[in-house]
């Protein structure tokens, strides 16, 4: 009897390695939805969905899709998947490291063709982090039945919308209600990831169990006051929309603060017209709060919003708010939770519970499945940065325990 070949962590890493060389960035990471690197992503992870012995396919989205089949064809899917593009300057291993370890997984499986009472399907999400059209859950959307079509009249940088890229990607736009999934397909969404945060590392844990998503939401906020002469106009006079933006941003971080578990982050901003010696006219910036539950969430953004309009009302300036997008916190099933636990005190580690202060796929994939996270300590719990890191160790054990998870995973009753 050959023994039964445990997932290896060297080839997860190497595979989170050759994705990461997929970028637009020379010197470092950046891989956005529908981009030339992300078509070259794609193309790797097709050849190591075959290579595991799965079908593999790009849905009308841009996802990847791989299928392996169980005991019979035709049976419903445990659904396992992760996000491939990342954030601008990003890490290695947020979103690649999921879809890398489940088709490792899947290989596994496949080595000594073992089929389960299930399928399984591993899906490379092609745009969780919406860095391209600013708007997020793009390719989880499209699987969930939640895509809202007014997306692909977003444009990107460059003025091109998500339309055009889809049909230069190869992709037909009218096809993307085709990728939706239905509920009697898929028995659970899965998903292994980093943790993004500090509490594994500093408990000594290598893997905890997920017990829900923070919800979120984005807002596109403008500022309109008056442009002027650097020079000229007496500070009593201005309407400056820079100095206006900067005290709501203080607003927010000092509103954020009072809160445990909540928070607020402005992270883009635009002053126009831009130019040294003009007082700034208008300012675009964004904002993003999560919070552990969603009425925590609504009086924050409620304080806000109120905070913005005192400000834009004593210095005479125009606001307008615009909501990009929202998520309410995504419970992880407690089923899903014990059947990871279980497979966690396998390897006798104590499985830790804990909520993610990130976005997920799972918060759109919950629309037609009960969502599980598998969480993989990082070093000193950086992401959304190149100093992002994680130990082949930690990546041992966790692929062994997803692995254990996938094997001995049953339905809910
Ligand atoms: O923003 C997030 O939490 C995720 O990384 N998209
Ligand atoms: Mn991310
Ligand atoms: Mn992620």
């Amino acid at each position: 009897m050959t023994a039964t070949p445990t997932p290896s962590a060297a080839r997860i890493l190497e595979r989170c390695d050759a994705l990461a060389r997929c970028s637009e960035q020379h010197d470092g990471l950046t891989r956005v939805y529908l981009s030339p690197d992300q078509r070259a992503a794609s193309a790797l992870v097709l050849q190591w969905m075959h290579e595991a012995g799965m079908r593999a396919r790009l849905d009308p989205v841009g996802n990847v899709v791989g299928r392996y089949e169980g005991e019979r064809p035709g049976l419903p899917c445990l659904m396992l998947g992760s996000h491939l593009d990342t954030v601008r300057d990003a890490g290695k291993y947020d979103g690649m490291l999921g879809v890398v370890t489940a088709i490792e997984c899947v290989a596994c499986l496949s080595s000594r063709n073992a089929r389960l009472p299930f399928a399984v399907e591993v899906i490379g999400f092609a745009d969780e982090e919406g860095v391209r059209f600013n708007a997020t859950l793009l390719g989880s959307s499209a699987v969930a039945g939640s895509f809202d079509p007014a997306n692909l009249d977003r444009t990107d940088a460059a003025g091109k919308t998500m339309r055009e890229a889809l049909s230069e990607f190869g992709l037909d736009p009218a096809a993307i209600p085709t990728a939706t999934r239905r509920r009697d397909e898929v028995l659970a969404y899965a998903e292994l990831h980093i943790e993004q945060g500090p509490v594994l590392e500093a408990e000594g844990l290598p893997v905890g169990v997920v017990t829900a998503i923070n919800g979120g939401n984005r807002y596109a906020i403008e500022l309109f006051g008056m442009a002027g002469h650097a020079g000229t106009v007496p500070m009593r006079l201005r309407r400056d929309a820079l100095a206006a933006a900067a005290e709501c941003v203080l607003a927010v971080e000092r509103i954020a603060g009072a809160e445990p578990d909540l928070v607020g982050t402005v992270g883009k901003i635009e002053a126009s017209p831009g130019a040294i010696n003009v007082i700034p006219g208008r300012v675009r910036f964004s904002l993003d709060v999560r919070a552990p539950t969603d009425p925590q969430r609504g009086r924050a953004m409620t304080a806000m919003h109120a905070e913005f309009a005192g400000i834009a009302r004593r210095r005479g300036l125009a606001l307008d708010i615009e909501p990009v997008w929202e998520a309410k916190t995504a419970a992880c099933a407690p089923w899903i939770q014990g059947q990871l636990g279980a497979a966690i005190e396998a390897e006798r580690l104590s499985a830790r519970r804990l909520p993610s202060g990130a976005g997920h796929d799972g918060m759109a994939m919950i629309a037609i499945a009960d969502i599980g996270m598998l969480f993989v300590r990082c070093k000193r719990g950086i992401s959304h940065n190149p100093a992002e890191a994680i130990t082949e160790a930690d990546v041992e054990v966790a692929s062994r325990v997803f692995l254990r998870f996938i094997e001995q995973f049953r339905p809910k009753r």
